[in-house]
């Protein structure tokens, strides 16, 4: 059992994490856990819901799960629901929708998915969270952009567009909401071996030279939050981006777009599920 610390004292009693079922949503929750915070776990897949949360109990983690769809208005209303129990101090928005392919041949609800989990699921449970967050005092929020947000990211534009609103909006709110005693961090972690980084694996072994573990991920992004407005995941990340971010903008585009494509020969990811 862990005894709370300085983290927990800054952001707890309550987490709440939407998309903590997999993935680096689940890693947020096994070292929030560790960090002696109870947890408000919120996710679509129920089983995977169940085996994050079983992990943080054995930890000694007080953990409430809500299985919802945060893709759904109800479902965001629920999780806002649950959180006005709780004296929630850290909101971690982790799930995302992110499908690879040719903006032309991706369907417009395919690309409203992405819009509704990515932005409008954040920016709801934001409208329903802060006004609580502010009365306390303190507290934190994590937002999760990509590395794809930084420039133009041809196969993946609507996710990284979705990925751009959350680092713009994470940066802003830190800066608003410093002012409260709240802190915002806008996280772009590159490629992290996860569930959804695999359903969209690469065709080719291309791109996969830089991959994190989601609790290498997780680590670093709770012992920034509170240092700075954003975070770029890994030094090895920090670097090559430092380098894109040199280069001319469209021949760093342009060649975003050969390493994708070299990445998905056929211009898409091979089994998507939506
Ligand atoms: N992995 C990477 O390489 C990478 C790189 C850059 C940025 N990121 C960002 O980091 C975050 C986590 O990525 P990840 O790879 O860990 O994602 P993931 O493996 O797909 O996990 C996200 C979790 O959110 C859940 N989720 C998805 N849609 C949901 C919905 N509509 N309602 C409720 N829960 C939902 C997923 O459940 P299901 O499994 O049932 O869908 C999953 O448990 C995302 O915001 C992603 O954009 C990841």
């Amino acid at each position: 059992v862990s005894l709370p610390g300085p983290f927990a004292e800054r952001y707890g009693p309550w987490a709440l994490v939407a998309g903590a079922g997999e993935g680096i949503g689940a890693a947020y929750a096994d070292e929030l856990a560790a960090r002696g915070l109870s947890l408000a776990l919120v996710d679509v897949a129920a089983a995977a819901l169940e085996d994050t949360a079983a992990r943080a109990r054995a930890r000694g983690a007080d953990v409430r799960t809500l299985v919802a769809d945060l893709a759904d208005l109800h479902g965001l209303e629920a999780v806002a629901a649950l959180a006005s129990e709780l004296d929630v101090g850290l909101l971690v928005y982790n799930a995302a929708v992110g499908l690879v392919g040719n903006f032309v041949e991706q369907s417009l609800e395919q690309s409203l998915l992405q819009l509704d989990v990515n932005c409008r699921g954040p920016l709801v449970l934001l409208h329903r969270l802060v006004p609580a967050l502010r009365a306390r005092g303190r507290g934190g929020i994590v937002l999760m952009s990509s590395a794809s947000a930084l420039r133009g990211a041809p196969l993946v534009a609507t996710y990284a567009a979705t990925k751009a609103w959350a680092y713009i909006l994470g940066e802003s709110l830190w800066e608003e909401l410093g002012h409260d005693g709240i802190d915002v961090l806008a996280v772009l972690p590159g490629s992290t071996r996860t569930p959804g980084w695999l359903s969209s694996m690469p065709q080719t072994g291309t791109g996969t030279a830089m991959l994190m573990e989601p609790a290498d991920v997780a680590r670093e992004v709770l012992d920034t939050l509170g240092t700075q407005p954003s975070l770029i995941v890994g030094q090895a990340n920090r670097d090559g981006q430092a380098l894109l971010s040199s280069m001319d903008r469209a021949d760093a585009v342009r060649m975003m777009g050969g390493v994708m494509r070299e990445m998905y020969p056929e211009g898409r990811q091979a089994d998507p599920t939506v």
